[in-house]
């Protein structure tokens, strides 16, 4: 199976040895504590899954100006985006002391995990902003990734941690979230070897159900793993309980058996488009995935990024930093002449009129107005879920 990424062995830090978590749990409850915000929290959930392999916790300053400037850091680890704990103040935090964090989204706000406190740094504005546009391409204050990144703290607490649970992943989505340690597990029990990954924030519309089949076809795939986020999004994205159903129902009545293994992950999305897409390559090969699709405005956000931005951004990643490989697909849509899904690349003879542009946004404006989705756009059952649960929401 493919190798992690910077080890040979994946290293999840969540504390696996239950009496050891349960002690730690406890011993938690008397620590020195600090609240952190969802990105942190997100951050503790996809290191103890083992998907942030090879980081050990949180990068410090130093490193966060290193990855944001160079996708690297000060050791020479490659690494997309950075990886930190940012809190307003560090007020009764010493360094070298160990301290609890406390999950903003679980009622009551237990730990979700225990640092080492190795570092706190204080980064000024110009550093904020610098590794802002270098991360997010832009400052802009209505990009909803940017918003978020500017409105965390300035304080920087880095050092390695124990996860003790996966915040309320594993408790809201107990069939579909999955640890990079389980995919791994499930991919080698179903014998797969070529594994192509399917990174979503949507139901999966006709376009995304014909990606997956088409990377699938064109690298003689073994198996998909759609690959679903389950953390926060911005307003009016459609929520994982949704999302998750509509994509069980789409692989179930579309999909051979076997084929697919629908999955989710624990992490708020950045839109941060080509980092992210490098960020999504990274993680996909620390869960056993051989290829990740990118296709149109991957993980981007409003006109912030290229359509295949997310594709060019890889020719920048050095040869022998991931081993991960793209499917770069093509802008897909519905043929009007074929009557099927296809990549515009894939139809030359086609003009601008015989297509059907097919897009997460469009569907969701479609549904928000309350207009029925036409088979070019979704599976009528798949649009059937969707659209009961934008009549509840009219009704609510
Ligand atoms: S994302 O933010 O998670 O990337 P989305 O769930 O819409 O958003 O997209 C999932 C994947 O499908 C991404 O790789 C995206 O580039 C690709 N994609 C979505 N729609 C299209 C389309 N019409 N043509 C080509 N690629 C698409």
């Amino acid at each position: 199976m493919i190798k992690p990424h910077g080890s040979d062995a994946l290293n999840p830090l969540y504390l696996s040895d239950e009496s050891a978590r349960k002690a730690l749990t406890e011993e938690a409850k008397s620590l020195p504590s600090i609240l952190v915000n969802s990105a942190a929290a997100a951050n503790a959930v996809m290191l103890a899954g083992g998907y942030f392999n090879p980081l050990t916790g949180y990068m410090n300053l130093a490193d966060s100006l290193a990855v944001s400037e160079k996708m690297t850091t000060t050791d020479g680890l490659f690494f997309p985006v950075p990886v930190v704990n940012r809190v307003e103040s560090s007020e009764g935090i010493e360094i070298g002391s160990r301290i609890a964090l406390l999950d903003p989204n679980v009622e009551g706000n237990p730990a979700v995990a225990v640092m080492e406190v190795e570092g706190i740094d204080v980064a000024n504005d110009d550093q904020i902003n610098t590794m802002t546009e270098q991360v997010y391409g832009t400052l802009d204050a209505n990009h909803p990734g940017v918003a978020t990144f500017q409105a965390a703290g300035n304080v920087f607490l880095s050092g390695p941690i124990q996860v003790l649970n996966f915040s309320y992943f594993k408790t809201d989505f107990p069939d579909t979230f999955r640890t990079a340690v389980e995919i791994r597990e499930e991919i080698a029990s179903m014998g797969w070897e070529k594994v192509v990954a399917f990174q979503t924030r949507n139901p999966m519309h006709r376009a995304h159900e014909e990606l997956c089949r088409m990377a699938m076809d064109s690298l003689g795939a073994d198996g998909c793993v759609i690959h679903m986020l389950l953390g926060k999004l911005k307003a009016g994205d459609i929520p994982a309980d949704v999302r998750d159903a509509a994509i069980r129902k789409m692989a179930e009545l579309y999909f051979p058996p076997n084929s697919t293994l629908i999955t989710g992950y624990g992490f708020d999305m950045l839109y941060a488009g080509p980092r992210e897409a490098v960020l999504h390559a990274l993680f996909r090969q620390n869960m056993g995935a051989t290829h990740l699709i990118v296709g149109r405005d991957h993980a981007g956000v409003g006109d912030y990024y290229g359509a295949f931005d997310a594709q060019t951004i890889f020719d920048e990643v050095p040869e022998d930093a991931m081993d991960i490989e793209i499917f770069k697909a093509d802008h897909t849509a519905y043929s009007k002449k074929l009557n099927k899904v296809v990549m515009m690349r894939d139809a030359p003879d086609h003009s601008k009129e015989d297509f059907v542009l097919l897009s997460g946004t469009k569907v969701r404006e479609m549904l928000g107005k309350g207009e029925a989705l036409p088979g070019e756009f979704a599976r009528p059952e798949v649009a059937q879920i969707l659209m009961d649960y934008y009549q509840a929401l009219d009704a609510s």
